[in-house]
């Protein structure tokens, strides 16, 4: 069988498209899937450029979804012929937060899901939806999972709330369907006016351009009459934060998720105290969180946006793209 590994020194011309010996048959508690799709995240990125060191060989991507071939001793889950997508964590099944780092994680402490066959325990897959494609299921370890938790759980979302999103990747579409399924208002936010347009097609309800707007946070104060918004999905860290406490509510919430505008940077304490706002980092959720958020797929019908597809073999072709952010939602690859 074929799989990708990343040979040092890391970098997206170092992906290899190797052979492998299929892994045999699964053990007790084990299922054997051949994976059908991966998806980018921004994770994923950085563990291919480098970023975050891993051994010679290392098979990216942490996001895998496909079909089981055979299941072993005492697996009463699943059955052989089941679509299954992978989880984040395969050992947090459910409760608070019991690890930190990745040294758990696929494609970063462990192999990954660029490859055509593993064999895992029955807790590193969950069911995918009903009706989706291999490549619609893959878009949901990471990037949906994320934006599930951060309103859903974290941010206990209700219908009235008024959402602010960031940006047009993976993570913010996913946050931006969720808010509408669920009945909040949201305000979107885009460097491009083209994504905004697409943005509002998908229900967004309020558009600001950060980069012609700079001062986003303040224009989001306007949109809401001077209330604020009650949940932020941070994608940006650092560099955005500031404006996102500007833009929350009295009692209001931020769940802190991303780096994408710095890793460290000042931040307005006194306004984020004053306002009384609840700001959590998260690192994506739970098997459980996961299963819950695919029952609720299954009752609204969300699709995920798709960008575009690449076969594996083209896994560097993937990034190159994820790193012009051109990309409008999710980047697959088909295995
Ligand atoms: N903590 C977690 O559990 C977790 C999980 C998933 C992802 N993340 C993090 O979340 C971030 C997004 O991940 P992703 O996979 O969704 O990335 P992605 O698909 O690559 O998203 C990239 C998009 O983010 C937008 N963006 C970039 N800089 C921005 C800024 N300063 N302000 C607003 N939007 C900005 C851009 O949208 P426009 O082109 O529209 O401007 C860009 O196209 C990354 O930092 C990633 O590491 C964290």
């Amino acid at each position: 069988m074929k799989a990708i590994r990343l040979r040092h020194p890391a970098g997206i011309d170092n992906l290899r498209h190797e052979d492998m010996a299929s892994p045999g048959d699964p053990g007790p508690g084990q299922i054997k899937v051949r994976i059908r799709a991966s998806s980018l995240n921004y994770h994923d990125y950085i563990v291919v450029v480098g970023g975050i060191p891993t051994p010679d060989g290392r098979i990216p991507m942490s996001d895998g979804a496909g079909d089981v071939l055979a299941v072993g001793e005492g697996v009463t889950e699943f059955k052989v012929g089941d679509a299954v997508v992978s989880t984040f964590f395969p050992n947090w099944l459910d409760g608070l937060p019991s690890m930190g780092g990745f040294a758990s994680v696929p494609g970063d402490g462990a192999d990954g899901y660029a490859v055509e066959e593993v064999i895992a325990p029955v807790t590193s897959f969950t069911h995918a939806p009903v009706g989706y494609s291999h490549a619609e299921s893959a878009t949901l370890t990471c990037a949906g999972l994320t934006a599930w938790r951060a309103l859903v759980t974290e941010g206990q979302l209700k219908a009235g709330d008024v959402v602010l999103v960031q940006g047009t990747g993976g993570v913010s579409i996913f946050a931006l369907q969720f808010a509408k399924a669920m009945g909040a208002t949201v305000i979107a936010t885009s460097s491009s006016d083209a994504k905004l347009e697409r943005l509002k097609a998908m229900g967004a309800d309020h558009l600001i351009n950060y980069k012609t707007t700079p001062g986003w946070g303040g224009e989001a104060m306007r949109i809401t009459g001077g209330r604020g918004v009650d949940h932020i999905v941070e994608i940006g860290g650092a560099g955005t934060l500031p404006e996102s406490i500007t833009a929350t509510t009295i009692g209001g919430h931020i769940s802190l998720i991303g780096v994408l505008a710095g890793f460290a940077g000042p931040v307005p304490t006194v306004q984020l105290m004053g306002k009384q706002i609840r700001l959590i980092g998260i690192t994506v959720g739970t098997r459980r969180q996961q299963q819950d958020m695919i029952r609720a797929i299954n009752q609204n019908g969300i699709k995920p946006v798709i960008d575009s597809h690449f076969p594996l073999a083209e896994l560097g072709a993937a990034f190159r793209h994820q790193e012009s952010a051109k990309h409008f939602g999710k980047i697959c690859v088909d295995i």
